[in-house]
């Protein structure tokens, strides 16, 4: 068959989420950002009508094409998601081939079960929404759990950051890795650090997995402050990576710091893969002892977080546009998606 052209039959969309991001997954695939905007003046992202409705025009055609629609569901979370949603049923009606939501940051993932009584699972009404809309496959990235993927009927690509943090680690920051823990700040985020030192560890000399502790830390009910319980493992005169998959308010690290550092860590650093960052938290981490935090692109950074001093943004831009790309020529996805087993 035939390798089919990427300009041709490709089109990349995106909401008013992350159009950065967007903009430079478009770039590095050669192809323009399709407009979606209705009215005279047009635009990227969806526009909305005098009342706060979302209003989408499509603005060239997509019949018969693969559509890609780039829309991270970081808050305002619900307007990006009903954005998406819209945008998604107008390319469903303009006769597409596929439509695949690329979700880079998965909301209301962390409802992803019944904790209690009388709650949602909002995680799978948020899956059978994006279907019933025309969704036809998605790709994203460090979904809070794994399982989530079951939740949808249609395929679901699943890639990590880890490997990325840790090459931006390995050249950007060498001077972490000798002597350095790596942990998690939860029990439920154990694998996700023990993947972060394994890949750490194939890009040390040794090639050995590195060590591992965890905080185990918890959520009051009442106030939701975190509380930690204990640190399992040694850190006494050791650098220390937190590995984590959101970085919200913040807390959760600098707890957790404040804990490693009473229990002897020399240094400490942070990795996380979807920042968002809600009022407070650059305050919280800029009063903590965290030496220096990664984040990625997948959510759109404001200024004030671009500017702060411990952190440094890593993109997933290419990894992203790799993996479009490889979607839409029905290439293999293993090396991509391939992780070490945990
Ligand atoms: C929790 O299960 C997640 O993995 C993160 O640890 C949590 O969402 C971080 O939130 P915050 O920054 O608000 O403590």
């Amino acid at each position: 068959m035939a390798r089919r052209t990427l300009n041709t039959d490709l089109r990349i969309l995106s909401g008013n989420a992350n159009l950065p991001l967007a903009l430079r997954i478009a770039e590095l695939l050669g192809v323009e950002l399709c407009q979606a905007s209705a009215g005279a003046k047009g635009g990227y992202g969806p526009g909305r009508f005098p009342d706060g409705e979302v209003s989408v025009q499509i603005r060239q055609t997509v019949r018969g094409k693969d559509v890609f629609v780039i829309q991270p569901l970081s808050p305002p979370v619900n307007d990006h998601l009903v954005e998406l949603l819209i945008l998604v049923d107008a390319l469903r009606r303009a006769s597409c081939r596929e439509i695949c939501a690329v979700i880079p940051y998965l909301g209301y993932a962390r409802q992803d079960r019944k904790t209690t009584g009388r709650v949602p699972i909002s995680a799978r009404l948020v899956a059978d929404l994006l279907e019933t809309a025309g969704v036809s496959r998605v790709l994203t990235m460090d979904l809070h759990a794994g399982q989530i993927q079951g939740f949808f009927t249609v395929p679901l690509d699943h890639l990590r950051s880890d490997r990325l943090l840790a090459r931006h680690i390995h050249t950007e920051h060498p001077d972490w890795l000798g002597n350095l823990t790596v942990a998690s700040p939860d029990l439920g985020g154990v694998w996700r650090a023990r993947r972060m030192a394994k890949r750490l560890g194939e890009l040390t000399p040794k090639k050995k997995e590195l060590p591992m502790v965890v905080v185990v830390t918890q959520r009051d009910e009442r106030d939701k402050k975190i509380v930690v319980k204990e640190v399992i493992g040694k850190v006494r005169g050791r650098k220390v990576l937190l590995v984590d998959d959101i970085l919200s308010s913040g807390s959760t690290l600098a707890t957790a710091t404040t804990e490693l550092r009473s229990a002897g860590a020399k240094e400490i650093f942070a990795a996380c893969t979807h920042g968002v960052f809600t009022p407070g938290s650059l305050e919280l981490l800029a009063g903590s002892e965290l030496q220096a935090v990664l984040v990625t692109d997948t959510i759109a950074h404001r200024d004030e977080v671009r500017k702060a001093p411990k952190i440094e943004i890593v993109s997933v831009a290419e990894f992203f546009a790799d993996a479009i790309r490889r979607i839409h020529r029905h290439e293999s996805m293993t090396d991509l998606l391939a992780s070490t087993p945990t």
